[in-house]
């Protein structure tokens, strides 16, 4: 992708280079100040996660600059990042990760006594593209910046910090309202519409009564009933509405804007000093980061259009190492690929050793995947009981232990049969030979067959053992049949020289 396809797509970013910001977050801050007033008037500004210095030049730009000499010894602004980033006029740089307690009381030091007006958080963890993970750090991020303000922030002080609007930022806001009279969700027209980030912006910061600063993070843990009460002293958790407020202007993040055919795309206002990663890039310099590629041979989406967890059946339930049984109802199973294919998927999901045989007893565990006509999958987990019948084989009745699934198939993929089959061809390394004569009993042990010619068993030298040795009658018996024979050898020669 060249600059200049960059510079169209993205306003906020050609803006910011034309305008000699080094971030185009830097919007984000200015059109926070002029929906809110952030800035007006202010001495002492805590900067946290600011490289590369978006932010630290806006709050240089609004509290350093229009000062006299003398005015601008009473301006304390200070940016912390675990990056480096080039000077800022007015802006004292300190290199630490702020989820750590020394960073706090570094910051506690450089106001020497007094407490800061301001704290602004961009911080942001390495996006993973997960999106419950991804929010799940910047809000643990989020609490760390939030615990640095308990400890530095005036009475009536602000704060700003990004979040990831997700499922678990209500926790968040709790947090956040117990500390400020006033918290509203703030989403400037810098950050795009199809963005989930937002700002909480947090006015009127008040230290709630008995509350020592501390590492909120740890507390959430320690005390989650203290660390989750709502402003009016509830426990419960709850979905939290904060006032939503949002930045217009002219121009629209989400939307690409034409550039003149002589247009030179501007380099950028400031490279970052010390590249994000750069330890990785180092290391990967020497190392061939060149990927196979891969096909994918089954893709299947299940909805989850209702679930009761194993705690929602409260009954006794099964050991963990009981192997199911899995049954699958319906003819359905076999009359369609896409099925048998997910078949075979749970029977891989729930595969355990494989047994040869097993008892009625062992049996205690079923699973079962139901199709309905609608093609909606029903999963049930079944206890097995078995109960006296007055016959031989006892009354077997089933009891549903959770959990329990109804899925809808939203999409398939199926690979073609050759993929397939070239998919579920084993390893040569793991197939297992067969060695003749050889095997393994359940103990483990290896056993060997010895085969040998047939033995003339007849003509074998055997000891001469008292209980083999012939009765008298058995050896008059043996003499009389040797003179039969001898007797009818005579006859027959006889008869041959007549
Ligand atoms: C989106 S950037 C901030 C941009 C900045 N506001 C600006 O306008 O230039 C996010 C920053 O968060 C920093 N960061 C992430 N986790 C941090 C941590 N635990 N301690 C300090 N900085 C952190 C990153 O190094 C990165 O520079």
């Amino acid at each position: 992708m060249g600059k200049a396809s960059k510079d169209r797509r993205d306003i906020f970013y050609r803006l910011a280079k034309e305008q000699g910001w080094r971030a185009r977050s830097a919007f984000k801050l200015l059109q926070a100040d002029e929906t809110f007033n952030l800035l007006e008037g202010l001495t002492r500004a805590v900067d946290l996660c600011a490289a590369p210095g978006g932010w630290s030049q806006v709050l240089s730009k609004r509290m350093y600059e229009p000062r006299s000499e003398k005015d601008r010894e009473q301006v304390k602004i200070i940016a912390v990042d675990m990056q480096g980033m080039a000077p800022i006029d007015g802006v004292t740089q300190l290199r630490a990760d702020i989820t750590k307690e020394s960073t706090a009381e570094e910051i506690i030091n450089f106001f020497d006594g007094k407490k800061a007006e301001l704290v602004v958080s961009d911080g942001a963890p390495d996006v993973t593209g997960l999106h419950d993970w991804d929010a799940y750090m910047q809000a643990d991020l989020l609490l760390s910046a939030l615990s640095i303000a308990t400890y530095i922030l005036e009475e009536g002080g602000s704060f700003m910090g990004k979040v990831y609007r997700a499922a678990n930022t209500s926790n968040v806001y709790l947090q956040l309202q117990r500390f400020f009279k006033d918290v509203c969700l703030f989403k400037p027209s810098a950050s795009r519409s199809s963005s989930i980030e937002a700002f909480v912006v947090c006015r009127q910061f008040c230290m709630p009564e008995g509350h020592v600063p501390c590492n909120l993070r740890m507390e959430w843990f320690d005390k989650p009933e203290e660390a989750l009460k709502d402003i009016s002293g509830k426990t419960e958790r709850t979905v939290v509405h904060l006032p939503f407020v949002a930045h217009e202007c002219e121009y629209d993040a989400d939307l690409s804007y034409e550039i003149d055919a002589n247009y030179i795309p501007q380099e950028a206002v400031q490279k970052p000093l010390t590249a994000a990663y750069q330890e990785v890039l180092e290391k990967t310099k020497t190392m061939s980061l060149k990927y196979n590629s891969y096909v994918v041979y089954h893709d299947e989406e299940l909805g989850i259009k209702r679930y009761q967890s194993i705690s929602d059946f409260k009954n006794e339930k099964i050991g963990a190492c009981v192997k199911p049984c899995l049954v699958f109802n319906g003819p359905k199973w076999a009359q369609t690929e896409e099925l048998r294919r997910l078949r075979n998927f749970f029977i891989d999901m729930f595969q355990r050793e494989k047994v040869e045989s097993i008892r009625l007893q062992g049996v205690e565990h079923v699973i079962s995947f139901t199709v309905n006509d609608d093609m909606s999958i029903l999963m049930r987990s079944y206890k097995i009981l078995l109960k006296k019948s007055g016959q031989k084989t006892p009354r077997i009745e089933l009891e549903e232990i959770g959990p329990s699934a109804d899925f809808s198939i939203r999409r398939t993929k199926i690979a073609s049969e050759d993929l397939y089959k070239l998919a579920r061809k084993q390893p040569k390394q793991l197939r297992v030979t067969k060695k003749k004569n050889l095997s393994t009993d359940a103990l483990g042990n290896t056993k060997g067959r010895v085969h040998l010619g047939k033995q003339q068993t007849g003509s074998i030298q055997t000891r001469r053992v008292k209980a083999l040795k012939k009765s008298p009658e058995e050896k008059r018996a043996d003499r009389q049949k040797k003179k039969v024979a001898l007797k009818a050898a005579a006859v027959e020669a006889l008869s041959a020289t007549e």
